[in-house]
């Protein structure tokens, strides 16, 4: 079957993922990446794809009210997966104006834009789908209730719920109460709920899914994993906030995108989807796996960089505890992450280790002068 398919935020990190995994295992669809190229967004993520002949890129801006509607009947567009967003909650605490406008108004804007022209065709939303890209940040945040004596596994062959009882026996499941803290948490929220309101109101064959953290290559080096992978390769400080005990469920991003797919095609329609690969870790105790993970591929000797660790003030507001409920996922449509985190951090680490370069080409102009001010200020 054919499709035109609109992947928005696709030179970011995980959009670049769907992309990639969308142009090459379905040839007869058309890929529209739609993207702004922010600081974030990157078409060196896509080098290998960008002259597959399925495969378009559109530099725009999902505020653009008007480009959207001209994109959507420019392409045919009949499906959309919906990455773009500002995503880092630093950023956030300090500009959140930028995360409502492009986080809440870009998404209504493309909402708005689809729902004319779908509404505008004869056959209506048939065969449609809009598929918003959400965070389990919106539930708000987990107690820690480490219980006396009960040690992480650090091993996560089963995906299973026992893996959490070092760290608290309550989940986010699908119903639980949105409750956002952040200024990025606050405008996924919102837009899932702009999303969910134009199934309700007009209609439109929506899908929400609420993932945990990603990790794996092309993530930007904001984030915790690949800007400790590159501060350790080069023997920087690793600002470990608060005490390092907040929680966080980390899924290979691959699994992610594969789950896009799965979700985009077999999902059902106005319904939301949580997503994790029931995979906690308390930030210390995985900054001491990359740290072990790192020297050893670099042939330090075990131990050489524990030195960098260095605690920081913590983020304003920090969330505890994120811990995903994926059964539903698992029961309905047979989903299992399919990597191990040994396997996922050790390729992970390899993968930056192995491409300097495009950790320079991105670490260049304005990522310098943000972690500049981001330092000064500590
Ligand atoms: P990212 O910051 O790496 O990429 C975001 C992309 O969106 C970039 O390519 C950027 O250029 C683009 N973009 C930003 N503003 C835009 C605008 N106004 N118009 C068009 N494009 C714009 O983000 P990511 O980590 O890949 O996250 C992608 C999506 O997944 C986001 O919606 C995020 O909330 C969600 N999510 C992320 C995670 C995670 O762990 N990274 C987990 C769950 C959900
Ligand atoms: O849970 C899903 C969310 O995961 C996504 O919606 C977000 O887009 C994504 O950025 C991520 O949010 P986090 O805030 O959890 O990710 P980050 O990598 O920024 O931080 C992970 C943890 O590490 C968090 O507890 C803060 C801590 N941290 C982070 C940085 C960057 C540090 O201790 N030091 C750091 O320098």
């Amino acid at each position: 079957m054919k499709r035109n398919l609109l992947i928005t935020g696709g030179a970011g990190f995980i959009g670049s993922h769907v992309v990639r995994l969308f142009v090459n295992k379905y040839p007869d669809y058309r890929i529209v990446n739609l993207d702004k190229l922010t600081y974030a967004g990157n078409l060196a993520n896509l080098k290998d794809v960008e002259d597959k002949p399925n495969y378009r890129f559109v530099k725009a801006d999902i505020c653009d009210f008007e480009k959207m509607r001209e994109v959507l009947r420019e392409h045919e567009i009949d499906g959309i997966i919906h990455l773009a967003a500002e995503s880092h909650v630093d950023r956030s605490i300090k500009d959140p104006f930028t995360f409502a406008r492009t986080n809440v108004l870009g998404t209504l804007s493309l909402l708005q834009a689809a729902r004319e022209y779908w509404e505008s065709l004869p056959e209506g939303y048939e065969g449609k789908r809009f598929y918003h890209i959400s965070t389990d940040e919106v539930y708000g945040a987990l107690e820690l209730t480490n219980p006396e004596g009960v040690e992480p596994p650090f091993s996560t062959t089963a995906s299973s719920k026992e893996h959490h009882l070092a760290y608290g026996k309550d989940f986010f499941y699908e119903d639980t109460k949105y409750n956002p803290h952040s200024p990025y948490s606050a405008s996924k929220a919102s837009s899932d709920h702009f999303v969910r309101a134009f199934h309700d109101t007009y209609g439109m064959p929506t899908i929400v899914t609420n993932c945990s953290n990603n990790y794996g290559p092309y993530q930007f080096p904001e984030k915790l994993i690949p800007l400790f992978i590159n501060n350790i390769r080069h023997g920087k400080p690793l600002p470990v906030y608060g005490k390092g005990e907040n929680v966080r469920d980390w899924l290979y991003v691959e699994d992610h995108a594969r789950t896009i797919d799965l979700i985009f095609h077999k999902g059902r329609v106005a319904d939301t989807y949580n997503i994790g690969g029931f995979n906690e870790w308390k930030n210390i105790d995985l900054i001491k796996v990359l740290i072990k993970t790192v020297d050893r591929q670099l042939g330090n000797p075990e131990g050489h960089s524990l030195g960098l660790i260095t605690y920081v003030t913590d983020r304003k507001g920090h969330d505890m505890r994120y811990a995903i409920d994926s059964t539903k996922l698992q029961k309905e449509l047979g989903w299992e992450p399919s990597l191990q985190f040994e396997e996922g951090i050790e390729k992970t680490v390899k993968w930056y280790l192995e491409n300097q370069e495009w950790m320079d080409h991105v670490t260049s102009g304005d990522y310098l002068r943000y972690y500049e001010d981001m330092y000064k200020e500590k």
